[in-house]
């Protein structure tokens, strides 16, 4: 995949109308509508922003959650639009329908320097269907089609993808940083370069673990996935997790990252409790020594040693998953000290993809100090499997 994609800094968007993709897909409490973290809303105001000072009229799309083309009041924009008002300190007029009259009556009137937003794309079913004559006529609306949604890059719908046949299309500036950090650590990394995988299933990482076997110097294996690699090695793992249908492949890996040359470090100890609780007493064993009705819960002070002077060395690092149970304090301790490691390194490139592993870096105290933090949960997954993202593809080379 090309990531030197024409962006909105390489087009005149002056007196234009722009269709902007955004991903408002926000935590939020399905009652009130309170948002729990904006941080996807505020990494888009760069472009929102450069558009408007730029003289553009701006329309704004996004999804949130999943009503697959029912209209469902909690899932409304609303709150992100009223939270966008506040960040950007101007109006922000929010249609009632989705590409109907009332959408249409306000993109038409639409001025430049002003914006508005278009309610929930998904309350129409046409979206995920990437439905061609519904791409067509939200690409009436505009002039220029600019994608900013890097959550959603990985979907091909008709407003991540579909309406790219209909208009000229450019990444925003959001998508513009994700490429230039995750596309160079992965195409031209400052070596070595230490890629760090955590979170719960083997499956879910596969494709990462086989890409990244590719490139990496060296890949780090900790959290819930990890023990599924013990067994694989004739460890005993008590009650911990494990993806009994990913044994054989974990074997395979543990093979191929020995005849690459890529340095493959696993968990030595583990913090384990007898039960999966946020105050259960918890002792230090050995990983692949876990005695029975024992379970993993975070990687030991060992472990948390060895993997730290891995990441010293490390010129890029790449993090995606945590070391533990990080949601509860007492078995956090892996993931602070990565978290740790990543943000005392001076002259490396530090990224944090996606997901669990932002929270679990937001909670260390420790976000500001790393280079990049993913705004894509699947798609900077994807990304990393070196896969194709419909809402890459389809915008201009530069
Ligand atoms: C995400 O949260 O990963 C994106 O917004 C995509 O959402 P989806 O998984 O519902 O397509």
């Amino acid at each position: 995949m090309n990531y030197d994609k024409k962006t909105i800094r390489d087009i005149d968007v002056s007196g234009k109308k722009i269709l902007l993709r955004c991903d408002f897909n926000v935590p939020h409490d399905k009652k009130t509508g309170v948002i729990h973290d904006d941080t996807r809303i505020v990494s888009t105001l760069p472009t929102i922003r450069y558009l408007l000072e730029h003289n553009a009229a701006v329309i704004l799309l996004s999804h949130l959650g999943r009503p697959h083309g029912q209209w469902k009041q909690e899932m409304s924009l609303f709150s992100a639009r009223d939270h966008l008002e506040k960040l950007l300190g101007i109006p922000v007029p929010m249609t009632t329908d989705v590409l109907g009259p009332d959408t249409k009556a306000k993109c038409a009137a639409l001025q430049p320097g002003q914006v508005v937003l278009v309610e929930n794309l998904r309350f129409r079913i046409e979206e995920e269907k990437n439905d061609p004559e519904f791409a067509k006529e939200l690409a009436s609306l505009a002039d220029i089609f600019v994608f900013d949604a890097f959550g959603c890059a990985h979907r091909a719908h008709a407003s991540t993808a579909g309406v790219a046949d209909y208009l000229p299309s450019v990444a925003g500036l959001l998508v513009e940083k994700e490429l230039a950090f995750m596309g160079k650590a992965l195409d031209e990394p400052q070596r070595p370069l230490v890629a760090i995988l955590g979170g719960a299933k083997v499956s879910d990482k596969i494709g990462v673990i086989n890409s990244l076997l590719q490139k990496a110097d060296t890949i780090i294996i900790g959290g819930g996935m990890s023990y599924t690699f013990q067994v694989a090695q004739g460890g005993t793992i008590g009650t911990s997790l494990l993806d009994a249908d990913h044994i054989d492949y974990a074997r395979d890996m543990i093979a191929k990252a020995k005849a690459q040359g890529v340095k493959l470090l696993l968990p030595t100890d583990n913090v384990v409790t007898q039960d999966f609780a946020a105050d259960a007493p918890s002792r230090v064993v050995p990983s692949r020594e876990i005695p029975d009705g024992w379970m993993g819960m975070d990687i030991g002070p060992e472990t948390a040693a060895c993997f730290t002077e891995a990441i010293q060395g490390a010129g890029t690092v790449i993090w995606n998953g945590p070391m533990g149970v990080f949601e509860f304090p007492a078995f956090a301790a892996g993931t602070n000290a990565i978290a740790q490691a990543m943000s005392t390194l001076e002259n490396a490139v530090t990224i944090v993809g996606g997901g669990d592993s932002v929270s679990a870096v937001e909670k260390t105290g420790f976000a500001s100090k790393i280079s990049h933090i993913s705004t894509g949960g699947g798609a900077s997954l994807e990304f990393l499997e070196g896969l194709e993202l419909p809402g890459i593809v389809c915008l201009e080379d530069r």
